[in-house]
C-alpha cells in the first residue's frame, strides 16, 4: 500500500488558499492589503465581497503572483505560491479581460495548454470540450479582437479552466455576460465544485453568492470584515438577506 510522507501528507491535508500577513503597498504607496489572514480550505465554494478598490482582485493577483507581495506568505495547497507546482494548481480568470489579439480561440487554448505542460492530444480534446462547454466551436478560428465582449469572456473562462487546475480563481466572472451564460456558467462551476475543486469567486451580485458560496468573506480597505456561511452572517448581522448583511457591515466599517 502507498503510503504518504509526512511532506506529501501535509499537502494532502493543506487547505487549498492559506494567506498569512498578506500585505500589499503599491509603489505610490497606497495600502491595499494590510495583513491579511485567510484560509480557505480545499474542495470549498468561497466568495470573495467587498466594494470597489477593497482590495480584492490586488489579494488575487498577489495570490497568482501578478503582483510583488510586500510582506505575508501564501500558499496553495501547501506549495509556496512562487513555485511552479503552486501556478500549476490555479486557474485564473482575470476581471480584466486579457487574451492575445494575434490568437483565435482554439490557439488561445492550446497555447495556454501548451504553456501548463499538455501534451499536444490532451490540450486538443481538453480544448475541444472547453470550447463546447462555453459555446465557442463556432469562433474556433477567430481572433480574440473579433469576438463579442461576452464570448471574450467565456474564452478567458475556458482558458482559466483549460489545464484542470484544482483550485479555480473567478474575478467577476460574470460581469457583462448575457443570462444564459450566467446559468450556463454557474451550472459548470458547480459541477467542478461537486468534483472537488475549490472554488474562489469574487462578485457584486451578491445573490449570486448568497446561493453558491459555503463560505463568504467581505473585505474592505484592504481588511477582512467578517468571514461565516451565509447563513452565519445572516444571524451575525442580524439581517435577512445577504445583501442586508453587506450593507450593515460596510456601514459600521
Ligand atoms: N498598480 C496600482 N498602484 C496603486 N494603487 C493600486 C494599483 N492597483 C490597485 N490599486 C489600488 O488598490 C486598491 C484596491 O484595488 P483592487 O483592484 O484590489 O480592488 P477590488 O476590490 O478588486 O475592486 P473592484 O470591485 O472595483 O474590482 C484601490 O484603491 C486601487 O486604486
Ligand atoms: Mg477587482
Amino acid at each position: 500500500m502507498w503510503t504518504p510522507g509526512a511532506r506529501s501528507l501535509k499537502r494532502v491535508l493543506s487547505p487549498a488558499l492559506e494567506l498569512r500577513g498578506l500585505t500589499k503597498r503599491y509603489d505610490d504607496g497606497f495600502l491595499a492589503l494590510d495583513a491579511f489572514d485567510l484560509v480557505v480550505p480545499a474542495g470549498e465554494f468561497f466568495g470573495l465581497l467587498g466594494p470597489n478598490g477593497a482590495g480584492k482582485t490586488t489579494l488575487i493577483s498577489a495570490v497568482c503572483n501578478l503582483v510583488r507581495v510586500t510582506a505575508g506568505d501564501v500558499d496553495v495547497f501547501g506549495h509556496p505560491h512562487g513555485t511552479s507546482e503552486a501556478r500549476r494548481l490555479i486557474g485564473l480568470a482575470e476581471q480584466d479581460v486579457n487574451l492575445d489579439r494575434f490568437l483565435d480561440v482554439e490557439e488561445t487554448l492550446l497555447y495556454h495548454g501548451g504553456y501548463y505542460g499538455m501534451s499536444r492530444a490532451d490540450a486538443r480534446r481538453r480544448a475541444k470540450e472547453m470550447m463546447d462547454v462555453f459555446d465557442l466551436r463556432a469562433k474556433a478560428k477567430v481572433r480574440a479582437p473579433k469576438l463579442s465582449g461576452g464570448m471574450r469572456r467565456r474564452l478567458l473562462l475556458a482558458r482559466a479552466l483549460m489545464h484542470e487546475p484544482r483550485l479555480v480563481i473567478l474575478d467577476e466572472p460574470t460581469a457583462g455576460v448575457d443570462f444564459e451564460l450566467r446559468l450556463e456558467l454557474w451550472r459548470y462551476i458547480r459541477r467542478l465544485h461537486e468534483e472537488g475543486t475549490t472554488i474562489l469567486l469574487t462578485t457584486h451580485y451578491l445573490e449570486e453568492a448568497e446561493e453558491l458560496c459555503e463560505d463568504i468573506a467581505l473585505i474592505r480597505g484592504g481588511r477582512l470584515l467578517a468571514r461565516d456561511t451565509a447563513a452565519g452572517l445572516r444571524e451575525a448581522f442580524a439581517a435577512d438577506t445577504l445583501a442586508d448583511v453587506y450593507v450593515k457591515a460596510m456601514a459600521t466599517a
